[in-house]
């Protein structure tokens, strides 16, 4: 039932806050994570892991390139993450206490299953699925489960199942950086970040009407760059997915350093580029980045934090993001990429919860 909502994906996006508020329950103490949700002698056996493999499709393999960040960055250790497509038809070379991951909205994806069942051949020291729905096949066959509690998603385009996929492995990096003996800062940080999560996803759906307002110019257009820099690349990608899922309009995200490499020459005044530009240490890259796309003319799309002083000038537009720790950036700044892509649609009268060629669930090849 959509409620008063027009669309199931507008509901679900809306979802979001309670979504992750009930994914997280019973996995946070004040200074520490439960590792023992997943097992009894799970903190012991998440000390042993030395190397994670994740592997999932579309949306999910996203999440997962998000996750890369942190858990290198914040539990130490080595993470490569693969569309599972590719992964389930190669030889893997598979190191000494590799954790291997995935990660599924529905669990009954083709490829990802395949996946899992590959891995369970290979020398892994466990599995892991990360998934929505409990009976899946995935959450069956995996050795490991943590499930997110985003409730059944409707829309095509995966919204609040990304979100809350997102919130599982924020959670999982600091349960390995935990048994890892990782400084208790990361730990205590990550807590705190994603306790305020949904205050704080709230606070951004709230910038709905200025993304609406966006969207009118935007829907004209036939190709639109989304840059990121850091974990904010991939979100720069899902954003693209979203908007090529749902409007048809061609999307690409591109690490913002790749510019130089090739896409500035699609720079013009047609081109409309959707930066993700939180206050984080790579702000200052991104800016000049942004300065490249500014110079040929090319239209700007800001999201970022007021503190971040980007420069205002014709052919920019900035919706002001509220600040928010680094960890949970990533997560919060998906929200009004979704947004953005929901309004375009809408101006362009597209099947927002149905689009064309899609299915919810790919349970074939
Ligand atoms: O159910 P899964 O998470 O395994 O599905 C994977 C992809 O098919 C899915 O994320 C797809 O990319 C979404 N429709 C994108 O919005």
């Amino acid at each position: 039932d959509k409620g008063d909502y027009r669309h199931y994906m507008l509901k679900e996006i809306y979802e979001q806050p309670q979504a992750i508020t009930d994914t997280l329950a019973g996995k946070l103490a004040d200074d520490h994570v439960f590792t023992s949700i997943l097992g009894p002698d799970a903190e012991q056996q998440l000390h042993q892991i030395e190397n994670i493999h994740i592997v999932a499709c579309g949306t999910s393999y996203h999440a997962g390139l998000v996750a890369r960040y942190w858990i290198e960055e914040q539990a130490g250790i080595a993470c490569q993450v693969e569309v599972a497509s590719e992964y389930r038809y190669r030889t893997v070379s598979v190191p000494a206490n590799t954790l291997l991951v995935t990660i599924s909205q529905s669990g009954e994806t083709a490829d990802t299953l395949a996946a899992l069942r590959y891995a369970k051949k290979q020398n892994y020291l466990g599995t892991l699925a990360i998934c929505n729905v409990a009976g899946s096949s995935l959450v069956r066959e995996a050795g490991w489960r943590l499930l997110t509690q985003a409730g059944p998603e409707i829309g095509v385009a995966s919204t609040k199942a990304f979100t809350t996929q997102l919130v599982a492995l924020l959670w999982l990096t600091t349960a390995l950086a935990q048994a890892k003996q990782r400084a208790p800062e990361i730990i205590n940080a990550n807590i705190r970040a994603l306790r305020n999560l949904p205050g704080l996803v709230e606070q951004v759906l709230q910038l709905e009407p200025g993304i609406e307002q966006l969207a009118q110019s935007f829907a004209s257009k036939h190709h639109a760059l989304f840059l990121g820099r850091g974990p904010h690349y991939p979100v720069a990608m899902e954003g693209a997915l979203k908007l090529k899922e749902i409007s048809y309009i061609h999307a690409e995200a591109y690490a913002a350093g790749e510019l130089k490499h090739g896409p500035l020459a699609l720079v013009d005044e047609d081109m409309p580029v959707v930066s993700v530009a939180p206050s984080d240490s790579l702000l200052e890259k991104l800016k000049s980045n942004l300065e490249e796309v500014r110079a040929r003319g090319g239209q700007l799309i800001n999201f970022a934090c007021e503190r971040a002083g980007l420069e205002t000038s014709e052919g920019v537009t900035h919706i002001d993001m509220p600040w928010v720790y680094d960890s949970v950036s990533p997560i919060v700044y998906t929200l009004p990429l979704q947004l953005l892509s929901y309004h375009v649609a809408l101006v362009k009268g597209t099947d927002v919860d149905k689009p064309r060629n899609l299915a919810k669930s790919v349970t074939v090849e």
